[in-house]
């Protein structure tokens, strides 16, 4: 388990907005260099600024995390300018809403290349190096709660998030398996953040469908842009209960109070054969 972080390397992908700028900010105050990832330029140079600004080294890498190549680009340099890494956030997403069949092959690729490929990359990129490094390390995939439970809606997201939650825990399953025991892997579970994940369109690469097009990725984007402004938690709080839960070792990274509440009905569902009901998370 992780427990010295002073001096120690943090990456956090996704980190030129919301949770990862919080994340990496919170790195930052803990004493680690930062090395901050994104895809949006501009906001990822005013990171980079803000970290620094809190005294951390910091090094930004404009990396896109849905290319293979990119995020073993992000390894190398993260390597060879502080010489390892002991948090690897895996978290940068792009929310894509709509009815499953409706939304077209782009809608998915896009939104599974970020949020489960992204992912993965990242843990093909760093797992290695981090057995290899034999020092103590931890790694955080950022899921969701839509990774746990499903919703009526947001197939494209929810299925995307569900890849990404499992792969966590078959992660830590491997680990174990192979007895490593240097290296931990816990996966953030968040409900609802005051971020501009509502607005995930601004980063995507193609040309995002219009609202004639797709009103029903439009109408989702709006009810989550009105939740996550209005009853959001905000990145700094959920920065905090990362950093709690990776030193006590948490696997499970719920944000929302009501995380049990939400969880077991659906287990019972799945118990009594039923489909589990459509979440309404908070
Ligand atoms: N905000 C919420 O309510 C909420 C809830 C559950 C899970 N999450 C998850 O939290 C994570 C962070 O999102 P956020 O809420 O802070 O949203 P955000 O939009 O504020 O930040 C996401 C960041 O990811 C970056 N990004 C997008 N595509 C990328 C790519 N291809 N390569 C690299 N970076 C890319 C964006 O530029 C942005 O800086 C995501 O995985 C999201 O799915 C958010």
């Amino acid at each position: 388990m992780i427990k010295q972080l002073a001096g120690r390397t943090a990456v956090v992908t996704g980190a030129a907005s919301g949770i990862g700028l919080g994340l990496a900010r919170k790195a930052a105050t803990e004493g680690m260099h930062v090395v901050l990832a994104d895809v949006e330029v501009d906001a990822l140079a005013d990171a980079e600024a803000s970290v620094a600004e809190l005294g951390a080294q910091a090094l930004s890498a404009q990396t896109d995390v849905s290319k293979a190549d990119a995020v073993d680009a992000l390894a190398d340099a993260t390597f060879e300018r502080f010489g390892g890494a002991h948090l690897v956030f895996l978290n940068a997403g792009v929310f894509q809403a709509g009815v499953s069949w409706q939304r077209s092959n782009a809608d998915w690729e896009w939104v599974l290349g970020v949020n489960f490929w992204g992912a993965l990359h990242g843990i093909r990129a760093f797992m290695p190096r981090l057995i290899e490094q034999d020092e103590p390390a931890h790694v955080v995939i950022t899921a969701s709660m839509a990774g746990l439970m499903t919703v009526a809606y947001s197939g494209p997201y929810v299925v995307s998030k569900f890849a990404a939650s499992s792969l966590a825990e078959c992660v830590a399953h491997d680990l174990r398996a192979q007895g490593v025991d240097h290296v931990g892997v816990s996966c953030l579970v968040p409900g609802s953040v005051d971020t501009r994940i509502a607005d995930s369109t601004r980063n995507r690469p193609d040309e995002p469908p219009s609202e004639a097009q797709a009103p029903d990725h439009y109408f989702v984007a709006d009810a989550l842009r009105e939740m996550t402004t209005t009853q959001g938690r905000s990145p700094e709080d959920v920065a905090d209960m990362v950093f709690d839960a990776v030193r006590a070792g948490d696997f499970w990274i719920p944000t929302t109070d009501s995380y049990e509440e939400l969880l077991r009905p659906r287990f019972d569902d799945i118990l009594a054969r039923k489909l589990p009901g459509s979440a309404q998370f908070d």
